[in-house]
């Protein structure tokens, strides 16, 4: 095991990444952690991440002196290095003008088992501090015209630091530092693989939940999907899983889930059909809060009932990433609500089993590796991001079955053209939307008066922001054509060209 210790820096994720890929387990805490917290995890090595404050500053994130003492190779990165030498009695102070570094900067190394190996001098720098005196006992290993101190190393205590970003792409040979740090200082063995999670994880996971029952909300999602197989490899018929079918689903969505579950992989899979339930409590409702939460409310309720059916549950399989954990860890509070997201398609608050989180370590790519590996079939891995409402709110407006059932059909085959495109997998996701819009067309000399389908397409790294497709023409006018002739009660098509921001994603 890895610790990264995070001081705020915006690469804090790129840096626990480049750790896994070279098979190396890790996991990011905060600074604020307990010394003996980090001590009781027996690290082989810890990374300071960058972060935005001053280290001199008496309000900056410090860290605990002691965990220079515990005889763990410490490499710090940017602030990492700052806060180090601050620490332990160098100096740091505020660059001038000319000695603020940004963006690629030509470096000096001079020798140190970090550098081992590398042949480049073009690094990534990013920074407005440096440091001026050298703690004790260090030494400086890089500089750079404007940066004295671009690297410095206390070999005997197997203190390391860079003032650059090695995480980073644009530092060139970057990777070869941090698998120097690891290989060579920590002395890791790199036999961190998704085959070997997948082995561990069964048998915590036996031996956790034993003989006890355990439920699963399952939504068809890549997390939830994942999460739930690899409960069932565990603890088999103790797993009950519970699919809400709320009618607001894509084309086929429902059934496909209990194919792969019920069928391929023969799991106790209860699929609560509550099409008019829901449709019914969502009359007249057009507000796109006010539909979340009725939505939300709705999906909690039937969980409830259905789970009080199988009497009494131990465990509750939940599908949380690593990002969400960092994400809610870091919970910036002051943020306004833009669009309640998490409170839809949630569990009720006052639960009374225990959490379990198979993935709670996993980035989504290693997630994804994990799910084809368990066997899941690629269409349902690879699949766009899917609201938890649903096509709740991308019917615009107030919902009816006969606009869902529109609006499956037209985003049924603006997928079904994407794939045939060979463009599916370059968007981060796309979707139809209903708008509640009729406008008027001609169709074989005939005035129509029919809906309106906007389709969007975005790429992005994350949901945060996004970035219209560039959709190729030719791509755009087949599926336009496509969807007018073929679903009834649409007679026009439009393609949205909004960024996010100052657009959302989704249109409510
Ligand atoms: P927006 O529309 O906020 O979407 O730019 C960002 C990402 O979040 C998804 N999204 C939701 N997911 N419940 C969810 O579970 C919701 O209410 C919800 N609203 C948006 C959206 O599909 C995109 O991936």
């Amino acid at each position: 095991l890895v610790l990264v210790i995070d001081f705020g820096g915006q690469y804090n994720q790129l840096i626990a990444r480049r750790v896994r890929e070279n098979n190396v387990y890790c996991e990011i805490l905060p600074c604020t952690t307990d010394i003996e917290v980090i001590k009781a995890k027996n690290p082989k090595g810890i990374i300071f991440t960058g972060g935005p404050n001053s280290a001199y500053l008496e309000n900056s994130p410090k860290i605990n002196k002691e965990i220079f003492e515990i005889g763990v190779p410490i490499l710090g990165i940017c602030y990492g290095v700052q806060t180090m030498a601050h620490t332990l009695g160098g100096n740091v102070r505020r660059g001038n003008n000319s000695e603020k570094e940004y963006g690629k900067t030509q470096i000096t190394y001079s020798e140190s088992t970090l550098f081992e190996g590398i042949s480049t001098n073009t690094v990534w720098m990013s920074h407005t501090d440096l440091i001026d005196v050298l703690p004790e006992d260090f030494k400086i290993v890089a500089h750079t015209n404007d940066c004295p101190v671009a690297a410095m190393e206390n070999t005997e205590k197997k203190l390391y630091g860079v003032q650059f970003h090695p995480e980073v792409e644009h530092c060139l040979e970057g990777d070869k530092i941090i698998k120097n740090f690891l290989y060579n200082i920590c002395e890791v063995s790199g036999d961190w693989t998704t085959d070997s999670f997948i082995d561990d994880k069964i048998k915590e996971l036996k031996e956790k939940i034993g003989n006890k029952k355990v439920l699963c909300a399952l939504s068809g999602g890549v997390d939830s999907s994942v999460a739930a197989v690899l409960v069932h490899r565990a603890v088999g018929d103790n797993l009950t899983c519970i699919f809400v079918d709320h009618g607001l689903l894509r084309k086929n969505e429902g059934d496909d889930v209990e194919r792969i579950f019920r069928e391929k992989f023969d799991m106790n899979l209860i699929r609560v059909n509550c099409e008019d339930r829901f449709l019914s409590k969502l009359v007249g409702v057009s507000e796109p809060e006010a539909k979340r939460k009725i939505i939300g409310e709705e999906f909690i309720r039937v969980f409830e009932e259905e789970s009080n059916k199988l009497g009494k549950i131990d465990f509750l399989v939940q599908g949380t990433i690593y990002p969400d954990v960092i994400e809610s860890g870091h919970g910036d509070g002051g943020a306004s609500t833009i669009k309640s997201h998490h409170n839809v398609g949630g569990i009720p608050e006052d639960i009374e089993f225990e959490i379990v989180e198979p993935l709670r370590e996993l980035f989504k790519d290693e997630v994804r590796k994990i799910g084809l590996e368990l066997g899941i079939e690629e269409g349902l891995i690879f699949r766009h991001p899917f609201p938890g409402p649903g096509l709740g709110i991308r019917v615009i407006g107030t919902i009816t079955k006969e606009k869902c059932d529109i609006l499956r059909e037209a985003d049924a085959i603006y997928m079904d053209e994407l794939k045939k495109a060979g463009l599916y997998t370059d968007i981060w996701q796309a979707f139809a939307t209903l708008p509640d819009v009729k406008t008027v067309g001609v169709m074989g000399d005939e005035r129509t008066y029919a809906y309106l389908v906007g389709l969007r397409a975005v790429t992005s790294s994350d949901g945060m922001t996004s970035d219209w497709y560039k959709m190729p023409y030719d791509v755009l006018e087949k599926i336009s054509n496509r969807i007018v002739n073929e679903v009834d009660g649409v007679n026009r098509v439009v393609y949205d060209i909004t960024s996010k921001p100052p657009g959302t994603i989704e249109w409510e």
